[in-house]
């Protein structure tokens, strides 16, 4: 294993927001003036790996954007957060992805998303990239490029010996059983849990319950992330599941937590591989419990510099 190659892998989406907040949501063809504009970078893919890179991951983006100005500057972006940048694919044949977001004055929003040149990652750039994935220790992916590449890069990085993260968001009710045997870890929120298993799930047990039915799918352990109640964990290894309590804080801004969470967890799983998953998911709790505290999604995650360095033992 070659250290200075990335040790955390993320095979995902990059969105450009676009967030225009105004007094009350438009109506069909109607005008209305805002008080502010501003572009942030965000997509469940790169929001993970540079969360990830911010703890001192090595990280390797493998993505698509277009070649357009937000497919530019998405990439300096990566370079910034000392992202490799070597599978981030360009294409002329469709727009960067991007979300349109409109904020009102009670903080409800409207929001449209056009994913772009993320749906024309292909095989062939997995092909590009299969070396580096194997090469990693683990890999992450979520659902906001073709299902059928994710799972490409899954089964890749599972027979290489690879660990697997699995975040099944946004999600889809009938997903393919492979996703679950070929998932390590697979870690979803509360609503992405009842979508996916018809359980409803409101309190830590339900969560137990949910994260049962899904365990029982294949995967080795599967985590449900509760807000500001933490996390719940049900694994193979052990029959009792787990409810990881973190310490709730007063949110500024919840976006982007779960993307915050799962960046943390795929660091710990690389650089402390020896810590058992309680106490990576304790850890991962505080980190994403810090991006909760200020506003924004990357704007709001920590670098390794911001936090108690315990942390890092
Ligand atoms: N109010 C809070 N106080 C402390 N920690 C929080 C709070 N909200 C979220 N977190 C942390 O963030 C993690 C993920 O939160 P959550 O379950 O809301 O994910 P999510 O729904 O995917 O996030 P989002 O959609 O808001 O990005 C939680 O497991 C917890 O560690
Ligand atoms: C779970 O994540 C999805 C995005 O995949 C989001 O739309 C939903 O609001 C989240 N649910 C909760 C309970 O936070």
């Amino acid at each position: 294993m070659d250290p200075a190659s990335p040790q955390v892998v993320v095979v995902g989406s990059c969105m450009t927001d676009l967030v225009s907040l105004t007094p009350r949501l438009p109506k069909a063809g109607e005008t209305i003036h805002g008080s502010k504009f501003f572009i942030g970078f965000g997509g469940k893919g790169a929001n993970q790996c540079i969360q990830a890179s911010r703890l001192g991951a090595r990280t390797a983006m493998v993505c698509k954007v277009g070649e357009d100005s937000f497919g530019n500057n998405y990439i300096e972006n990566f370079k910034k957060n000392e992202v490799c940048t070597d599978f981030v694919f360009q294409t002329g044949a469709a727009a960067t992805g991007a979300a349109s977001i409109i904020v009102n004055a009670e903080g409800q929003n409207a929001i449209v998303i056009v994913a772009g040149a993320n749906l024309l990652l292909d095989s062939e750039d997995l092909t590009k990239a299969t070396a580096a994935i194997t090469g990693a220790r683990v890999i992450v992916c979520q659902l906001e490029i073709s299902p059928e590449v994710t799972l490409e890069a899954l089964k890749i990085a599972h027979k290489g010996g690879v660990r697997t993260i699995f975040n099944p968001a946004p999600a889809i009710a009938d997903l393919d059983p492979a996703f679950y045997t070929h998932s390590n870890i697979f870690c979803c929120n509360e609503s992405e849990a009842e979508i996916l298993t018809g359980v409803q799930v409101r309190s830590p047990s339900d969560a137990e319950a949910a994260g049962s039915v899904l365990l029982a799918r294949g995967c080795h352990i599967v985590l449900v992330t509760l807000g500001g109640e933490g996390c719940v964990i049900v694994s193979k290894e052990d029959p009792n599941p787990k409810h990881i309590e973190t310490h709730k804080v007063k949110a500024v801004d919840t976006t982007g937590a779960g993307d915050s969470f799962l960046g943390a967890l795929a660091f710990f799983m690389a650089y402390y591989p020896q810590l058992s998953i309680e106490e990576m998911v304790k850890r991962s709790n505080h980190i994403a419990s810090v991006s909760v505290q200020a506003a924004g999604t990357q704007t709001s995650y920590p670098y390794r510099r911001d936090l108690p360095q315990d942390i890092f033992s």
